[in-house]
């Protein structure tokens, strides 16, 4: 870890009732032991829990975020979407932006930039997440797809203190896989320079997700640069969040 917090973010995606809120209770709860003082807990649960979250979370170190958000900055005739103006008047500090699973649905890299800028522009702190499929890193263009995602996404960005990086390669995403720790760090690294080098910031946060569970996580830590992870379908089991937490710390 070379940040003072490691982050765990919980990425809901599209799943989650108001029943199943109550789940984060036991995750309230370790959140206030010494264990748990270095872990910075952010949930990031569908539109629909968002302020339930924020309510709940209140008095409690643990934090809230979005899984996406419109473009624009200002309000409009947008059937359908929520601005980041609205997902930081509601309490959220956070917003992960560039999901695979989002571009997928169409967050193209200029997209992808605007919905960064706006997020900026309403003091949100934005989770940048990039990544390559599996038939890039065959073709050895990880480096190359990351360069380009990085580029395009920060472009005409100068200050990026307010951006965590999430490292997600395609195909680690709710498969089981996970990249073997020495490719792993490699790009981790890699992306710590690019940054350093291009935006001349030294302390960029960069997280690793895919897959993240209580079986790999011991293993996933012994890379120290990695400064926390994007957790999905294990953050929606509180015991195995919880679990990997501690896991991360002793
Ligand atoms: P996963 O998802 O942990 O279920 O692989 C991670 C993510 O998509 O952020």
């Amino acid at each position: 870890m070379t940040n003072k917090y490691k982050y765990f973010v919980a990425n809901w995606k599209m799943f989650g009732d108001i029943k199943t809120v109550n789940s984060i209770y036991t995750v309230i709860k370790a959140s206030k032991s010494r264990n748990f003082s270095k872990a910075k807990i952010i949930y990031c649960p569908p539109y629909t829990l968002l302020n339930t979250f924020v309510n709940k979370l209140k008095k409690t170190k643990v934090e809230v975020g979005a899984q996406n958000c419109h473009q624009s900055s200002s309000n409009g005739p947008f059937t359908g979407f929520i601005n980041s103006k609205m997902i930081k008047k509601l309490g959220c500090k956070y917003v992960i932006i560039g999901h695979s699973e989002s571009r997928n649905s169409g967050d193209t890299n200029i997209l992808i930039n605007k919905k960064i800028k706006s997020s900026l522009e309403n003091s949100l702190t934005v989770i940048f997440c990039i990544g390559e499929t599996f038939k890039e890193k065959k073709k050895n263009k990880t480096k190359k797809i990351l360069i380009n995602q990085i580029k395009k996404g920060l472009k005409n960005i100068k200050n990026i203190k307010n951006i965590i990086i999430a490292y997600e390669p395609v195909w680690s995403i709710g498969t089981g896989l996970v990249p073997k720790n020495e490719e792993l760090l490699n790009n981790i690294l890699f992306i710590k320079k690019f940054l350093r080098k291009n935006f001349n910031y030294k302390k960029t946060r960069v997280l690793y997700g895919g897959s993240v569970s209580p079986y790999n996580i011991k293993n996933l830590n012994e890379i120290n640069q990695i400064d926390g992870f994007l957790i999905g379908g294990a953050s929606q089991n509180s015991n195995k969040f919880i679990d990997i937490i501690k896991k991360s710390f002793n």
